[in-house]
């Protein structure tokens, strides 16, 4: 018997190292999809959600708070949520995220009065536009974000919110 012949005892648990693996793996798989599948998925697409009929949107923007549900993993939680939301000149609803682009406080409108009719922050001074652009000068260096949206009978349904290009 040369050196490279295996002898029938090395076939054989070649053999059985080989198919026991091969069925080990075909039963722990399943299990690892299964216990990791809501990680794999990560946070699930916000659904459109009615936050306030069309009759109360005004050329002003009002800030409307809704819920949200949402599914993190294992995790399902109702999210608290608001936009500022008004009506174009030209008639267009523009719902924009309250959420400034610097370091995340919460805006508000018309509350500067140096700066009148403008989004402010109170945090470090950031200043928006009505249609959501950042002021050049001010901190944030974004535009607040925009809701996706959908107006259906009567009601105005707001999904996630967008980031857009800076001013
Ligand atoms: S967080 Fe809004 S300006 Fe800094």
């Amino acid at each position: 018997m040369s050196k490279e012949d295996i002898s029938r005892r090395q076939f054989l648990n070649y053999t059985l190292t080989g198919v026991g693996g091969f069925m080990a793996a075909g039963m722990l798989m399943p299990m690892a999809r299964f216990a990791l599948d809501p990680v794999l998925k990560g946070a699930s697409d916000q659904k459109l959600v009615a936050v306030t009929t069309i009759d109360k949107i005004t050329n002003e923007p009002k800030r409307f708070d809704f819920k949200v549900k949402q599914k993190d993993g294992w995790y399902e939680s109702d999210v608290s949520l608001s936009a500022w939301v008004y009506k174009s000149k030209k008639g267009d609803i523009i719902a924009l995220s309250p959420v400034c682009k610097h370091l995340g406080c919460v805006v508000d409108w018309n509350t500067d009065p140096s700066h009148p009719n403008q989004f402010f922050c109170p945090c470090h001074l950031g200043r928006y536009e009505k249609d959501g652009m950042n002021v050049k000068g001010t901190p944030p260096l974004a535009p607040l974000d925009v809701y996706d949206q959908q107006v259906k009978d009567g009601k105005l349904y707001l999904g996630k919110a967008k980031p857009r290009k800076g001013a």
